[in-house]
């Protein structure tokens, strides 16, 4: 249990478990999300399956097992599992043991990325598809044309995403020169919120863009940062681990015409701008009556907003 954050650790949700470039089709995936020791690997056809990764013969983690047309074989003792997790072979024995059976969770591919559903035992709220990308990023993210970073952080889901409306913060922290103007619009499991911002740009300049952030259940996020004819496009994933400990995947691009290098300007304005966030979530902690000031309603909508992740959880198992 968390004495820093009093919500659920793992909200109900669609969340980014890792990238489909990174699953091939001789050895699967092993990761530990939402409490679970868990395995991923491919079906012939090339779909993603995601299991729990402990064997039920006698407990060897079938993460270093290996996969071989479409099975998954155990290292320990050979036995297979198919893309159901139901055993199917035993190499020394005539039957397999229909008994066995691993948990398997909902796993699609999109954008080049691999997502999963907790809880596992339900079926999916919505549809990933309803998670929508300008296509000009989609197309990035697919070609793995983007910069990928990863965060271990000591913090909830919630809290990342919520920095998206708290823009207070732009000026204490970022580099904001006034008090951003934003409004939000919330529906069912998706929530956007535009902000128009004054930067300082070079040689004490302003810079005024637009922040279009559209945030798709409690763990993704896709933002458009725009000025003049030039975009920034980042697409922030928050995901559960276990209680206090999340992994944040944030992968982008800028596109600037006139701009010598784009990765030096996605760095400056994204990745240095972000890690100050993360040096603030790693410690800080969730307040639930914040005393707020004028103009901060929009973490209220929010909150209201992600409150409904977690209704009817089932308790979490095995987190550690
Ligand atoms: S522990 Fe997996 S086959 Fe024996
Ligand atoms: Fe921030």
């Amino acid at each position: 249990v968390s004495t820093r954050f009093p919500l659920a650790p793992f909200p109900r949700g669609w969340f980014q478990i890792g990238y489909g470039d990174a699953l091939g089709y001789d050895l699967p995936l092993g990761m530990h999300f939402f409490g679970h020791d868990l395995v991923c690997f491919r079906r012939p056809d090339g779909h993603p399956v995601l299991a729990d990764a402990v064997c039920p013969h006698l407990g060897a983690s079938l993460a270093d097992g290996a996969v071989e047309d479409g099975l998954l074989i155990c290292p320990f003792h050979g036995w297979a599992y198919d893309s159901e997790g139901r055993n199917c072979r035993i190499p020394y024995a005539e039957k397999p043991n229909r008994g066995a059976r691993l948990a398997t969770w909902s796993v699609e591919e999109r954008f080049g990325l691999l997502f999963a559903w907790y809880p596992r035992h339900e079926p999916p709220g919505w549809p990933l598809s309803d998670l929508q990308l300008p296509a000009e990023f989609a197309e990035r993210l697919e070609r793995a044309d983007v910069i990928r970073n990863e965060y271990r952080v000591a913090t909830h889901v919630q809290e990342v995403l919520e920095n998206t409306v708290d823009t207070a913060h732009f000026i204490q922290l970022h580099r904001c020169l006034e008090t951003p103007q934003v409004e939000t619009w919330a529906e069912d499991h998706r929530f956007a919120s535009l902000t128009k911002q004054v930067l300082r740009g070079a040689h004490d300049s302003r810079l005024e863009s637009r922040v279009d952030s559209r945030l798709c259940g409690p763990g993704l996020n896709v933002n458009l940062i725009e000025w003049a004819d030039s975009r920034i496009y980042s697409f922030l994933n928050a995901t559960p681990v276990d209680v206090d400990d999340i992994v944040v995947w944030l992968q982008g691009c800028a596109s600037a015409p006139g701009t010598i290098d784009e990765e030096r300007l996605y760095d400056r304005a994204v990745l240095q701008e972000f890690q100050k966030d993360v040096n603030i979530f790693a410690v800080k902690r969730y307040i639930e009556a914040p005393l707020l000031a004028a103009g901060e309603k929009p973490i209220i909508d929010y909150r209201r907003w992600a409150s409904q992740f977690y209704l009817n959880l089932p308790e979490p198992v095995g987190v550690s």
